[in-house]
């Protein structure tokens, strides 16, 4: 059992973290037909692409401030609940954009969440503005350009998300530019549905501290000691890969592998009731099923809050 450990993640998305239901309500209050995305309490989908457009189905759900305080306070209160201390939400201001509410308004709502799951639980949790791949570069520039304006001081990151076959990461570089020189921490989805190509090139061309998913570096063992060497942080969603089949099983899942190389991994939830799972369903897979000790899954905890993107000050008091 993992219910005691302490936990932390770095790496899920707002709206993929929307229980069926609470979907399901905000449907209802909208009057939105959502037959085709989700059905008999779960969202449907089969393959990455069906589920980034479900996603984003389900993203157009959440139309208010309100809506996405309570969406974001909803998954925080649950994560604390399960013995966690700190999360880092990924945001896309796209979706805030594309329902017609807008960045600023949009980003409010979630901070509200946070505020208001803090208040009632203590948990600790930062912003890390994302763009999304499949909109296209000049969108992920104008979400970089979002980010490193934003006098939102729980901003501290800034990521890329969605369809990792479009494009190359240099189409892109330019985007995590603006938010390096900002002053954000760097994050990029890659060697999730690409392979090992697209790691080393976040490496060369966004040098970032951490990597979202970042598995298929498994296929290039001269890439995994670079990753060691460099201390960069995978961010490892194993649920996730299992449901969109990255890996057809646990036991092919290369986060041991990963480790005993000596990268830095920790656990990750990702869009969790998209993938039937939740950060403390990572924790049990990690302990009971790919065999970690508490120590090791400690250790994995660290590792998410030594990486997290957080003052110095809220980190040691979390460490
Ligand atoms: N957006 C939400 N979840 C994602 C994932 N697993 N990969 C890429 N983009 C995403
Ligand atoms: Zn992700």
């Amino acid at each position: 059992m993992t219910a005691h450990l302490l936990k932390a993640e770095i790496h899920c998305h707002i709206e993929g973290a929307a229980p069926p239901a609470l979907a399901a309500a905000q449907a209802k209050k909208y009057g939105v037909d959502t037959s085709h995305i989700l059905r008999n309490g779960a969202y449907v989908w089969s393959d990455f692409a069906e589920f980034l457009i479900c996603y984003d189905a389900v993203a157009a759900l959440f139309k208010t401030a309100d809506d996405y305080a309570l969406l974001t306070e909803t998954y925080l209160t649950e994560l604390a609940d399960a013995n966690a201390i700190y999360s880092e939400i990924i945001v896309s201001p796209d979706h805030g954009d594309r329902i017609g509410l807008g960045a600023d308004a949009y980003l409010a709502g979630i901070s509200d969440g946070i505020h208001a799951a803090r208040e009632k639980t203590g948990i600790e949790a930062r912003i890390i503005v994302t763009g999304e791949r499949h909109f296209g570069p000049d969108r992920v520039i104008a979400a970089a350009e979002y980010a490193a304006r934003a006098k939102n001081p729980l901003v501290t990151g800034f990521n890329m998300a969605g369809e990792e076959r479009m494009g190359r990461v240099a189409d892109y570089a330019r985007a995590f530019d603006i938010a390096r020189d900002a002053g954000l921490g760097l994050t990029i989805h890659a060697g999730e549905v690409c392979g090992a190509f697209s790691v080393s090139d976040a490496l060369d061309l966004v040098k970032p501290s951490r990597i979202g998913h970042g598995v298929r570096a498994i296929e290039d063992p001269v890439l995994v000691a670079r990753l060691a060497d460099l201390g960069i942080v995978l961010e490892i969603c194993p649920g996730s890969n299992i449901a969109l089949n990255v890996f057809p099983d646990f036991d092919s899942h290369p986060l041991r592998r990963l480790k005993v190389a000596g990268v830095r991994v920790c656990l990750n939830s990702d869009d969790p009731p998209f993938f039937g799972t939740s950060l403390a369903h990572e924790y049990e897979i990690a302990s009971k099923i790919m065999g970690f000790s508490d120590q090791e899954i400690d250790t994995m905890t660290r590792t998410a809050l030594d990486a997290a993107f957080v003052d110095e000050d809220t980190r040691c008091r979390l460490l």
